[in-house]
């Protein structure tokens, strides 16, 4: 059996508020409130949900980007929840991140040569000439031409621009990447392309992602199990085939049912799409209870007083909701 490479337990990330002419703290977004999650060694784990859901927080403060609020965090063996930034330094190799838009983090004014070996400069004592023998060796393996070295980010290609952060994320040789929408802000045309690159490395490399995205076919493609998260907590964890197959938290069930039908032999008995009421509440303020139960088609009298417990329904498939309390 493959071990966890990242365990997480009841993570939370919460961001203050203040107000007033003393700026006291008056409240907080609870833009991560409770998550635990396994990703297991060479696998990767999807992270899915609605715009604001709190995906890119849960990513970042499992890389420790943040001071987290509460919570565990272990990766590769190592405790990192409670380390300092200064202790983390030397854990940063082994885990990296790539961004939604490669344009945004990629300095203009340095080379991509410069880009992609500024790790290296600042991790390892290799030499000049090792870094750029290198760099041009993470060219190659992401499919950029090494003769464009000496480039600038701005005479490159969206999906180039990506490969660029993408080489530059592997520089290192680290074991887990958390990719958060790294194809969103790129052509339909190229998207395949960038996740194609991002298989062929896992399998070459033995890279643990975890994915996130708000597009649930892409998801389905790339995923050997899913997380759904809704309101800074994650509501089902299953395998692939099962969470989309036979989903059992209402929220998964209403995300699917929007989702369109690839296979048109299937197009007929599709779902019937669930339309959900209502705005989602505000991370600031969640609601009492179960965090859905303002929007739940299947709302009981219990989801609005007790908050479900996050547990095992069926081997490997985990989901917080009444409708599947045990007894
Ligand atoms: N640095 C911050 N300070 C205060 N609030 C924040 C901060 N970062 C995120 N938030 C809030 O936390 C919540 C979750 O945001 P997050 O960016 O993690 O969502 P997301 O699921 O990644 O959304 P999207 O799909 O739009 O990228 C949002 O309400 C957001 O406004
Ligand atoms: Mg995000």
């Amino acid at each position: 059996m493959t071990k966890p490479l990242v365990k997480v337990r009841d993570l939370k990330m919460h961001f203050p508020i203040y107000a007033g002419l003393l700026r006291r703290q008056v409240g907080a977004v609870k833009a991560v409130d409770g998550v635990s999650f396994d990703i297991l060694e060479g696998e990767t784990l999807g992270l899915v949900g609605e715009s604001g859901c709190g995906k890119s927080t849960c990513g970042r403060a499992v890389l420790r980007l943040y001071d987290i609020t509460g919570g565990e965090i272990t990766i590769d063996g190592r405790a990192i929840g409670a380390e300092d930034q200064r202790s983390l330094r030397a854990m940063r190799p082994t885990m990296q991140m790539v961004f939604q838009d490669p344009q945004a983090c990629l300095n203009p004014r340095m080379t991509v040569g410069a880009i992609i070996g500024e790790p290296l400069m600042e991790h390892t004592g290799l030499s000049g000439a090792e870094r750029t023998d290198r760099v041009r060796e993470l060219m190659d393996q992401v499919g950029l031409n090494r003769a464009f070295i000496n480039r600038y980010p701005h005479e490159f290609s969206g999906g180039q621009r990506q490969r660029i952060g993408i080489a530059r994320a592997l520089a290192l040789n680290p074991k887990f990447i958390v990719c958060d929408e790294p194809i969103a802000a790129l052509d339909v045309s190229i998207q395949a392309q960038v996740v194609n690159l991002l298989e062929e490395l896992q399998d070459s490399l033995g890279l643990t992602y975890l994915f996130i995205s708000h597009d649930l076919s892409m998801v389905r493609h790339i995923a050997d199990r899913v997380a759904v998260m809704y309101l800074g907590k994650v509501v089902e964890l299953a395998p692939r085939d099962a969470l989309y197959g036979e989903p059992l938290h209402p929220y998964t069930e209403a995300l699917l049912s929007a989702v369109p039908e690839p296979d048109p032999a299937m197009a007929g008995n599709k779902r019937q799409r669930i339309v959900l009421q209502g705005d989602v509440p505000s991370p600031a303020n969640p609601p009492q209870g179960c965090n859905f139960c303002t929007r739940c088609p299947k709302v009981m009298d219990i989801c609005r007083k007790i908050d479900p417990d996050f547990h095992e329904v069926k081997p490997g498939h985990w989901a917080a909701c009444h409708l599947h309390d045990l007894d």
